[in-house]
């Protein structure tokens, strides 16, 4: 009788977890600025769709996503129609295209991630299409794609004929979006024609985690700039196609059996499509061809092709590199590894070597940085698929709102707590909490958002310049001991918050696993709750005086002195350009003094897939810092400037190392008072693999940023100030300026933007202080 009570007990333990979470706890997530019930969480099955694998389940996944009238066909962008569409275990068969709104997740069973499953005569462009081609346009524009993400299924298409056409996801989309855990299945018969990704246009981007088997092409990619990570390619004919690119940022690949690993060989020799890629820590098997590639040293454009490989391991690979004329770099038919190899532009320590072709010396890698084997450190966003429901507390059942007008401070800090105090998962139902004052978020605190909930800054508290206050801050004071997992949520602010810090983090993480931030995004002004949109910061082109009410931000993020032991994916730390509640996209003028500062002295800290843009000061600062990591990141300055530039509104602080343009730019010409895109000052083991830096707009026209025009927007971009010991920067991209690199506030030579043209961006391969 005790045995088998016991017994009992511990299946119903066991049964109780192995039902994914999300789909068991209590829904209590709002969508304030939706219409009345709008459900912001949808299950499938309560939508009609069976998952078993007879039943056509199409229609029943598509009413699951349009419930409510979320922003889908003929809609621009919203933030106000959010949702996640859950899919149980199962498979579910599909005769045409699902079809996900805007800011709408597709989310599968983790521990059991659910088969799409299209049918012999399936009709549509992706069994996923998350960007149709209702017209001859896409119906979102790629490039203002936001905030969603796809993740925990298996795309099937091996009942599709191997010679039909067939795609497993079309995916045109930007920042803020992710994909994770998908595999894509595929015939793999000589004659299959199917290709498992594909993206032609949009500004990524981040995806981890996605496997490939079979197909003509597992992935075959066209975007401005993504970083990709842990991608397996399995008896594909080739793995990957890039389209087009500025720079492509690959960590973690596993190319196994596949005719061709990556072909970057697109437009040939005279008109290079593929601007950059940087490949690392990644695994070649059985496999003919590495990595094709259109690269002479004649090519065009001249810096075209640009290719950083290092720690390469290829087992039975005939050729590494094959070139338009042959073979570049051998292979084996043992086993090998490739330390590191590049084509392109080296300024390397004071060589300056224009169409480089050959070994180079790989970046010095400091322990903290990497895990036994060498290689980077990674982790995926934790998913919690073996932790109950019962682990969870929901921040609405302790009273907090969410309809970014009532003060939910003291709810919020009450329920993170009480997370804390009872071990559990804080689940931040969807909801906009206002705030009048820090929100604390301690060691040991684990917090979960439901399809991007945001904090909403809020009130006088925030709005000194003088006095700058965080709105959330990870740790209380710098150098905290402790640990975090914090995921899928946004900070931002709401009326004039001129001292506001959006995230202060401040805990060391020492030894063990690294603190982790996924998906966590600073996201200031342009949506609607925050009374920073059109009907109150319409751009005004032409007037450079500033409105107080649209200085919205000091800071987006600061990781402080103390500081140590942070893994960030997929961060995105955006001050809104352009109003994404109002359906022309129109621009609006807002201020936040800085993008991300990093003071950390030890390190270590890895920034994967990570962009920060239109802040005054600069995008991303490094002082006086040690062993970060960094792959891609992109920047972008604001729009408005040079009307004003960064003399206004925000004084340089001492204590921040603001840059003081007014010292800076003493004798520099063109528009030189103009937001770093990358300042590192006084460190060591800074390590940046891709890095995408814009300015694309003077005065809010891009005239500025085309070859023909002369990349006027804004005269310098880069700055290596002091000490930098290995200070390194693979391809380098910048658009609209016309220095690439300044060291000391002189030009690094070789590093003007025109000898350096590439397909759109001016490129270096690879930059080394
Ligand atoms: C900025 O653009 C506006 C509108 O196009 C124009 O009227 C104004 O003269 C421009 N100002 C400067 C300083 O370029
Ligand atoms: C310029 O902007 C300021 C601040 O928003 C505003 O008060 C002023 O009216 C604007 N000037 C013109 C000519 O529009």
């Amino acid at each position: 009788m005790r045995s088998s009570s016991l017994l009992v007990a511990v299946a119903t333990a066991a049964s109780a977890v192995q039902a994914f979470w999300l789909g068991d706890i209590p829904h209590r997530g709002i969508a304030p600025f939706a219409q009345p019930n709008y459900p912001v969480f949808r299950n499938v099955r309560d939508y009609g769709a069976r998952g078993d694998g007879i039943t056509d389940d199409t229609a029943a996944i598509n009413a699951a996503i349009n419930a409510g009238n979320p922003c889908n066909r003929g809609c621009a962008s919203t933030t106000t129609t959010p949702a996640i569409v859950y899919f149980p275990a199962g498979t579910y068969l599909i005769s045409s295209s699902i079809l996900p709104a805007y800011f709408t997740h597709l989310v599968g069973d983790a521990s059991a991630p659910p088969t799409l499953k299209a049918t012999a005569n399936f009709q549509g462009f992706g069994l996923i299409d998350g960007n149709p081609y209702y017209t001859e346009v896409l119906n979102w524009k790629a490039v203002n794609v936001f905030f969603r993400q796809v993740r925990n299924f298996v795309i099937d298409t091996t009942a599709i004929a191997p010679g039909r056409a067939a795609t497993g996801m079309h995916w045109p989309t930007s920042q803020a979006t992710s994909l994770q855990n998908i595999v894509f299945n595929m015939p793999s018969t000589p004659d299959v024609v199917h290709v498992g990704l594909f993206i032609e246009e949009g500004s990524g981007g981040m995806m981890a985690d996605l496997t490939f088997n079979g197909g003509a092409t597992g992935a075959s990619m066209g975007n401005q700039q993504y970083t990709m990570r842990n991608m397996k390619f399995n008896n594909c004919k080739t793995a990957i196609i890039q389209i087009w690119n500025w720079g492509w940022t690959y960590h973690g690949l596993s190319i196994n059996n596949c005719g061709v690993g990556l072909d970057l060989s697109a437009g040939g020799p005279s008109n290079i499509n593929v601007g950059s890629v940087t490949l690392f820590d990644s695994t070649f098997s059985n496999t003919p061809v590495a990595i094709k590639t259109a690269w002479t040293p004649s090519a065009n454009p001249p810096t075209g092709g640009s290719l950083v490989i290092e720690n390469i391991q290829l087992n039975n690979v005939a050729v590494a590199v094959q070139g338009p004329s042959g073979t570049m770099l051998g292979g084996t038919s043992g086993s090998t590894t490739i330390p590191a190899w590049a084509l392109g532009h080296l300024l390397d320590r004071g060589t300056n070597a224009p169409r480089f072709s050959g070994p180079i010396n790989p970046n010095p890698r400091p322990a903290s940085l990497l895990t036994s084997d060498g290689r980077y450190y990674v982790r995926s966003k934790p998913q919690y698929e073996s932790v109950p429901a019962s682990s969870f507390l929901s921040v609405r059942a302790f009273g907090a709102r969410g309809d970014a007008a009532a003060d939910d401070t003291s709810a919020l800090q009450n329920a993170i707590n009480t997370a804390v105090a009872q071990n559990k998962i804080l689940l931040l139902d969807h909801g906009l909490y206002r705030v009048t004052s820090t929100i604390v978020i301690p060691p040991s605190a684990k917090i979960v958002g439901e399809a991007y909930p945001v904090i909403l800054s809020s009130g006088g508290y925030f709005n000194d310049m003088s006095n700058p206050r965080p709105v959330v801050q990870v740790g209380t004071t710098s150098g905290q001991q402790g640990y975090v997992e914090l995921s899928d949520f946004i900070v931002a602010t709401q009326n004039a918050q001129a001292g506001a810090i959006c995230i202060e983090y401040n805990l060391a993480t020492n030894g063990g696993q690294p603190s982790g931030i996924w998906d966590v995004h600073v996201r200031i002004g342009g949506f609607t709750g925050t009374q920073q949109q059109i009907g109150q910061c319409l751009k005004k082109p032409g007037n450079g005086s500033v409105d107080r009410n649209c200085v919205v931000a000091f800071m987006a993020m600061h990781v402080t002195k103390g500081a140590r032991g942070l893994y960030m994916e997929n961060v995105w730390l955006w001050t809104a350009d352009h109003d994404i509640d109002e359906q022309l996209n129109t621009q609006i003028t807002i201020y936040t003094g800085r993008g991300l500062l990093i003071e950390s002295t030890t390190g270590p800290l890895w920034l994967w897939g990570t962009g920060s843009e239109h802040h005054v000061l600069y995008q991303y600062q490094l002082t006086s810092t040690s062993d970060i990591f960094l792959g891609q990141i992109q920047t972008e300055s604001p729009y408005f400037a040079p009307v004003p530039n960064s003399l206004v509104p925000f004084p340089p602080v001492a204590k921040y190392s603001d840059p003081d343009y007014r010292a800076q730019c003493v004798g520099i010409a063109g528009n030189c008072p103009a937001a770093w895109g990358l300042r590192v000052m006084s460190s060591r083991n800074v390590l940046v693999y891709g890095a995408g830096l814009y300015s694309f707009f003077d005065n809010y026209s891009t005239a500025c940023s085309t070859f023909d025009a002369g990349q006027t927007c804004q005269q310098r971009i880069t700055s290596v100030e002091g000490r930098a010991e290995n200070v390194a920067v693979y391809n380098l991209n910048t658009i609209g300026t016309r220095e690439m690199v300044t060291r000391d506030g002189g030009m690094v030579g070789g590093s003007g933007w025109a000898e350096n043209r590439n397909t759109f961006a001016s490129n270096v391969g690879v930059y080394r202080a």
